[in-house]
Order: structure tokens, then C-alpha cells, then sequence
């Protein structure tokens, strides 16, 4: 299939309306087409069609029984696509939404189970990006979008690591530049009495108790070592994730011995004859030489760590190196979910420097 490119600046939607009706009518006719949002790439067809969640499915390589989430561009959808709305969701609601934040419900009868990984239950987001809002109320249409990656790769945060993925098997896909967040939204499960947090993300658990008073993590998202005795309850972070082509480890420890402990594990591995790559902060930028370098940004600055995340993993296999050591950080605030992906994209490997 030929996929059409549409280059659409976030500040000049207005000149775009062609391109974008055109996209729209793709979406609206069964088809695929991937856009930015304010957290990464999504790849969308029609949430209420059954065809459409297939082929979305078969082009990320994805298994069928990991949900999709729904893209709505008015809250009122809710309504629509649920069976019921807890007093919680209307206050998460009003607090983050249009925003990165996704939220379960029981599903109502029109939305097919090939789009919720044949659950009961339904995951809704309203994004706050122009060009997805614009997409959305074009289609007429609630768009199903999951990352638009190839299924455990990183997820996209530039147009060029979506063609990279999925060049040929999309429709269309609208290059709006580098997404802002980087890292996916925090879903929140709320069919149970608690509110559960199911994947760590920009609005944190701090933020959601100060609309809920209370919020709790799936164990699944505690942890941090494989266990397969605990089963995540969002499908999708139980499978192997966000890992680049080398072998990921990160090294954990307070300042000093972070440093020995990289220029320990680089030594070791040069002397195996290895390529090494680094992902280090701006403050061990100059201490720590390797054949391939990222720097994400400043440890104090959390936001630029987790823009850079999913890219930085990428541009290591572009280095083509055989292993990658990446620095680790502490899980308060946006740390959490900084620290779920780097796990996941690590397969659990840790190293503790002493
Ligand atoms: O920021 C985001 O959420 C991005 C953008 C494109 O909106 N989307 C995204 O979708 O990350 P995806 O498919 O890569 O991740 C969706 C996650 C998966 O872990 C999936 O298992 C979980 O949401 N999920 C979806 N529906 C669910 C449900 N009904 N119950 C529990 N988990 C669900
Ligand atoms: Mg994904």
C-alpha cells in the first residue's frame, strides 16, 4: 500500500483543512492513518468498526487481546460509549481533560470487542493536540489509537519514526512535528470502588489525589523485577516493551557510585570487543565516554528527560551499538513512569553500583 504523507504545522491547521478532510475521509472509510498527539504518535481507524480495529492490529504486529483506547474531541462522548460514570471520572474529567489521560469504563453495546481486546470494559482519552482534535471531529468518528510503533518497539515521538514503522502498511500518516509529552498517558481504571492506576504517566499519582483524595497503583506497576506470578491489568504491560535492538541495562546508585559504576560496565564490555552506547543526564555528560553518547537533558528537569526517552532509545539502533547503559532515576513524580518504560525497554535489568 502507498502511504500518503501530509506535512501539517500545529500552528497553521487553518491553511491544512485539505489535507486534513482528506485524512479524515481515510479514517472515516475504514481506513488507517496516523497522527501526534500530545504524548506520542497514534495509529487510528474507526474505534466502532470492527474492520478498523483489526487492521489496526495487523498492522503494528500487535496481539489481539490487548485494547485499544478510544480518542474522543468532546467529553460528552462518554456518555455514548459507557455504561456507567462514576462520580470519580466526572471529577478526573473536569481536572484533566482535554489532556494526557486515559480512563476505564464498563464499554457500552457499540463498541465492538475486537476494539477493547474482547474486555467489558472500554479505555477513553480526549486529547488536547490540535491536529488529533482536528482529525477527530472531521472523521465524525471516535478514533481507536494505540502508539504508532511497530508492537515492542519505543513508541514514536517524531513523524520519522512512524514511516521508519509503518511506511506501507497505513493509509496515511500526518507529520506534525515532535510531540511535546514523549511518553504516553496515565490510564486510570476506574470500575472498581478505587481509582487504580494501570500505567504511570505525565498527570501523576500527587495530581490525581489532589482531585480523588486517593488513588492506588497496580502491583503490576510496582515493580521492578520480572515476576510472573503478577499479572498487569492493562494487557498491554505485560508484554516486552519500548526495547531497542541492543541489550538495555541501567545502573542505579547515588551520584558517585552511578559514575564507577558506568565506567565499570563500559570497560567490561570494550574489553569484550563490544560497541557500547551511553544514555546519560547533562550532569555526567563529561564524566562518561562511550562509542555512541545521548544526553537526555538535566536530571532536575523531568520533562526534557521524558521527551528525549523514547527517541534516544531509538537513535541507539541507528548507532548500530551492542550494548546500551542508561543511567536510572528515582520514581517521585514523572520519575514513575520514566522508570516503567526504561524497566520495560530493559527487560528488568538493573544494576545496582555500590
Ligand atoms: O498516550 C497514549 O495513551 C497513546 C496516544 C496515541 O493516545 N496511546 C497509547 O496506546 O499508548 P497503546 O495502545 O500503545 O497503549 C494502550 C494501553 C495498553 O497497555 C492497553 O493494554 C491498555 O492501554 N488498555 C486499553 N484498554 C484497556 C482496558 N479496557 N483495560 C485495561 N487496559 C486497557
Ligand atoms: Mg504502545
Amino acid at each position: 500500500m502507498d502511504t500518503e504523507i501530509f506535512l501539517i504545522a500545529t500552528d497553521n491547521i487553518d491553511n491544512c483543512g485539505a489535507d486534513l478532510d482528506k485524512a479524515a475521509s481515510y479514517i472515516k472509510e475504514g481506513g488507517l492513518v496516523a497522527f501526534p498527539t500530545e504524548t506520542v504518535y497514534g495509529l487510528g481507524g474507526n474505534g466502532l468498526l470492527a474492520n478498523a480495529s483489526k487492521k489496526i492490529y495487523e498492522a503494528k504486529g500487535r496481539p489481539s487481546d490487548n485494547p485499544l483506547i478510544l480518542h474522543i474531541a468532546d467529553a460528552k462522548a462518554v456518555d455514548e460509549l459507557t455504561d456507567y460514570v462514576p462520580d470519580m471520572a466526572k471529577k478526573l474529567i473536569d481536572a484533566f481533560w482535554p489532556g494526557p489521560m486515559t480512563l476505564i469504563f464498563k464499554k457500552s453495546d457499540i463498541v465492538p470487542y475486537e476494539t477493547t481486546g474482547g474486555l467489558d470494559t472500554v479505555a477513553i482519552r480526549y486529547p488536547m493536540h490540535p491536529i488529533a482534535l482536528e482529525l477527530i471531529r472531521r472523521s465524525g468518528c471516535y478514533i481507536a489509537a494505540p502508539s504508532a510503533n511497530l508492537s515492542g518497539r519505543p513508541s514514536p515521538t517524531k513523524a520519522e519514526h512512524v514511516i521508519t514503522d509503518l511506511d506501507g502498511r497505513v493509509d496515511a500518516i500526518i507529520d506534525g512535528g515532535d510531540v511535546d509529552i514523549g511518553i504516553e498517558s496515565t490510564i486510570i481504571d476506574l470500575t472498581g470502588d478505587r481509582p487504580v492506576i494501570l500505567r504511570p504517566g505525565f498527570i501523576t499519582e500527587d495530581m490525581i489525589k489532589s482531585v480523588l483524595g486517593d488513588v492506588c497503583f497496580d502491583p503490576a506497576v510496582l515493580l521492578d523485577h520480572a515476576d510472573s506470578s503478577i499479572v498487569a491489568k492493562a494487557p498491554g504491560m505485560k508484554y516486552k516493551h519500548y526495547a531497542p535492538k541492543a541489550e538495555l541495562s541501567l545502573i542505579e546508585g547515588d551520584d558517585l557510585a552511578v559514575l564507577a559504576g558506568f565506567l565499570k560496565m563500559i570497560k567490561e564490555a570494550k574489553n569484550k570487543g563490544l560497541k557500547v552506547g551511553v544514555i546519560v543526564t547533562k550532569e555526567h555528560e563529561d564524566a562518561i565516554d562511550a562509542d555512541a553518547k545521548i544526553v537526555l537533558g538535566s536530571k532536575n528537569d523531568l520533562k526534557s528527560i521524558a521527551h528525549n526517552l523514547f527517541a534516544s532509545l531509538r537513535e541507539m539502533d541507528d548507532f548500530g551499538v551492542d550494548v546500551i547503559y542508561c543511567e536510572s532515576f528515582s520514581n517521585e513524580e514523572l520519575g514513575r513512569a520514566i522508570m516503567n518504560r526504561l524497566l520495560k525497554a530493559a527487560g528488568y535489568n538493573l544494576i545496582s553500583a555500590e
